[in-house]
């Protein structure tokens, strides 16, 4: 067994050699000629002039060693069901997918939005859109029509897909009327929109014209065969749009060599997940976790993965362990904030199921905190893997990595840097690499390695522009995180250093969540921090100005008005980034330049020192901000 440290040395030092060793794991229709082309900095090309395709290496390419092996097990505790599909069996679902889409228009190139459940028929249309070269982008159900009609205009998809319902702690979520009113909204909505009944919502209503039953066209295509399209290793294969600084979310562009090679090195190196095992990642297909977890790597592995729509206390909080034991889970990928969940219920149901087949756990998307760490570990009594990383990476950027070298685990620290990055921790001020232990901003000196964003969609200026400039000496690549190393080469994640916030392991811009506050009539303006949380994390504060103050003269009012604030953001972005509480003031703490000093409210709201205050215009605005949040603790 080579060590992490010379595995990671050669990745970096004798790169092409290294990758082209990497790109043996996947199935290549016409060899590549180039391992890399950096010609046009930051942009990277990996595995030139190669073809191939997604949905063939997770899904062709395993028909005749194991057709008749579990691809997709779809277990719900929402809807009490469980579907079990052989690769041979989802490779026919998605082939008749494939040919619904083209029956509907879409061809190599278009954008097609998904927005669905944790269903199948989500995989099966990522699945087909790969294979002829349709561009997914799926949204996480749990955003708002204005949101889901922002991510429409800037994709211009040919085709959407919904179902007509979720389902949510046994509540019934509508997600086609909510696609309805994005379509409303939307300046550039699709042509048709392909709906998959459940039954959740018996009154539907239809478009004439536009809308189509997923279940009557899926019937005219049975049988259906769809060869794939063989795309050059560059080509895009999704978009996903993920939260930054500006209100404007980015579309994180994917390519297809790249990334079906990154998957399969990580399934091997870190996740040490073989054919025939089986993976259960609790992520929803919504987010990057779920894009590259869920859906691709385990089936580019010849695993076996497991699709969960449901939370994990319902029934009980034991049903992840269940199925952990009913599945032979070799492999389980899941967030920290669901452990802090199950942490606070019964410990017996971590000992009530055999657990014996789960090799690791990995969590991953905030940091985990060592407490949670500890208890998990000594609960499952297996090793339990922080790693990190990002919507922009697709795959981890620190993590062990057991299938290399079995390194002791350090609580609280998601290990060392994977293969592939060459990562360095730089100054903030002079970007000159940080000393052992010393706090500075997590930098990727480029080229980046396969599997990471290609560019933003459609926008290769703001690539570089967000990416690439945070240092003037220097190109290289800002994770926008704070790290350390330790002496022992360890590092810790210490938080964002722009305005985003993760609020239990789902990303969120403040600047989105400032926008949507303003959206209520009566805002004027408004700043939203993130605030610590012990089980989710970190939650958004909103600190807000009214315009007709005389509404905030009584308890009643201030609380009616903070109501529907939060409405507003549900209406606008989604409940997830519902502020946990609103506080008026009547102006917000800025510099003599007008820029609001979020992190000296959010010093104050977490109880700390605000730090150097010379550049503030008033200081009764940081006194306003202190009482409001005194005010608030003591009702
Ligand atoms: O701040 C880091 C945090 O989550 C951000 C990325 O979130 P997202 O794009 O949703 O991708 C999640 C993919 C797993 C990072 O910039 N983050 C992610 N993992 C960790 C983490 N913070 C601390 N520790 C981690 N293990």
């Amino acid at each position: 067994m080579a060590s992490v440290k010379e595995f990671h040395r050669r990745s970096i030092e004798d790169r092409e050699s290294f990758w082209r060793e990497q790109a043996a794991l996947v199935h290549w229709h016409k060899p590549f000629s180039r391992v890399l082309d950096y010609s046009r900095p930051p942009f990277a090309k990996w595995f030139v002039g190669g073809e191939t395709n997604l949905c063939h290496n997770a899904l062709d390419r395993h028909l005749a060693e194991r057709g008749d092996q579990a691809a997709l097990v779809y277990v719900s505790t929402e809807v009490n069901e469980e579907r079990s599909y052989t690769y041979r069996e989802l490779h026919a679902e998605v082939q008749r997918a494939a040919a619904m889409m083209q029956s509907l228009g879409v061809k190599k190139g278009d954008r097609v939005v998904i927005y669905m459940p944790m269903i199948p028929e989500a995989c099966f249309a990522m699945l087909a859109c790969a294979r002829i070269g349709a561009i997914h982008s799926v949204v996480f159900g749990g955003f708002a029509a204005a949101s889901l009609a922002a991510r429409i205009d800037d994709a211009r998809p040919k085709l959407m897909l919904t179902a007509d319902g979720g389902s949510r702690m046994g509540k019934v979520v509508l997600y086609k009327a909510l696609v309805d009113e994005a379509l409303r909204l939307a300046k550039h909505p699709p042509e048709k929109v392909l709906i998959y009944r459940r039954g959740l919502d018996p009154n539907m209503p239809a478009a004439a014209g536009r809308d189509v039953d997923w279940k009557a066209l899926a019937a005219r295509h049975e049988g259906a065969q769809v060869p794939c399209a063989w795309l050059e290793s560059n080509e895009p294969s999704y978009i996903l749009y993920t939260s930054g600084t500006t209100g404007q979310p980015k579309g994180v562009q994917r390519d297809v060599g790249g990334y079906a090679v990154a998957l399969a090195a990580s399934m091997k190196h870190i996740f040490c997940g073989g054919p025939g095992e089986t993976m259960f990642t609790t992520s929803d297909i919504g987010w990057v976790v779920g894009h590259s977890y869920i859906v691709y790597a385990p089936l580019i592995a010849g695993m076996t993965t497991i699709l969960y729509e449901g939370v994990p206390i319902r029934p009980d909080a034991g049903i992840w362990w269940k199925i952990v034991q009913d599945r032979r889970v070799n492999v389980m990928f899941s967030a920290p904030t669901a452990i802090r969940v199950l942490k606070k219920q019964d410990p017996a149901y971590l000992k009530k199921y055999d657990l014996s087949s789960l090799r690791h756990l990995f969590l991953a998307g905030e940091p985990l905190d060592e407490p949670t760490h500890v208890w998990i570990s000594q609960a499952l009594d297996k090793p339990v893997i922080d790693h990190y990383w990002q919507t922009e990476t697709g795959w981890p950027i620190l993590s062990a990595m057991p299938g290399v070298e079995k390194t002791p685990i350090k609580f609280g620290s998601p290990s060392f840097p994977v293969f592939g990055y060459d990562l360095q921790l730089l100054r903030e001020v002079d970007a000159e690499p940080a000393a052992a232990n010393e706090k500075a901003v997590v930098a990727i000196v480029p080229p980046l390695p396969p599997g990471c964003m290609s560019t933003v969609w459609g926008d290769d200026a703001r690539f570089v522009k967000t990416y690439f400039s945070t240092f003037s000496k220097m190109q290289v690549y800002s994770t926008f995180d704070w790290g350390i190393r330790d002496a022992e080469g360890y590092y810790f994640i210490l938080g964002r250093t722009d305005d985003v916030i993760n609020v239990a392991g789902h990303r969120l811009g403040t600047r989105e969540i400032e926008e949507a506050v303003s959206m209520h009539p009566n805002i004027a303006e408004c700043a939203v921090v993130g605030v610590q949380d012990a089980l989710k994390g970190q939650m958004p504060l909103a600190f807000a100005v009214a315009k007709d103050g005389s509404k905030l003269a009584t308890p009643q009012g201030r609380a009616q008005l903070e109501k529907e604030v939060m409405e507003t953001v549900d209406k606008q972005l989604g409940a997830i980034a519902r502020p946990r509480t609103v506080h008026f003031v009547t102006l917000l703490p800025k510099t003599r330049s007008g820029k609001t000093l979020r992190r000296a409210i959010q010093a104050l709201a977490e109880g700390r020192d605000p730090g150097d205050l010379t550049t503030i215009e008033d200081p009764g605005a940081l006194e306003q901000i202190r009482n409001a949040l005194k005010e608030k603790a003591a009702a």
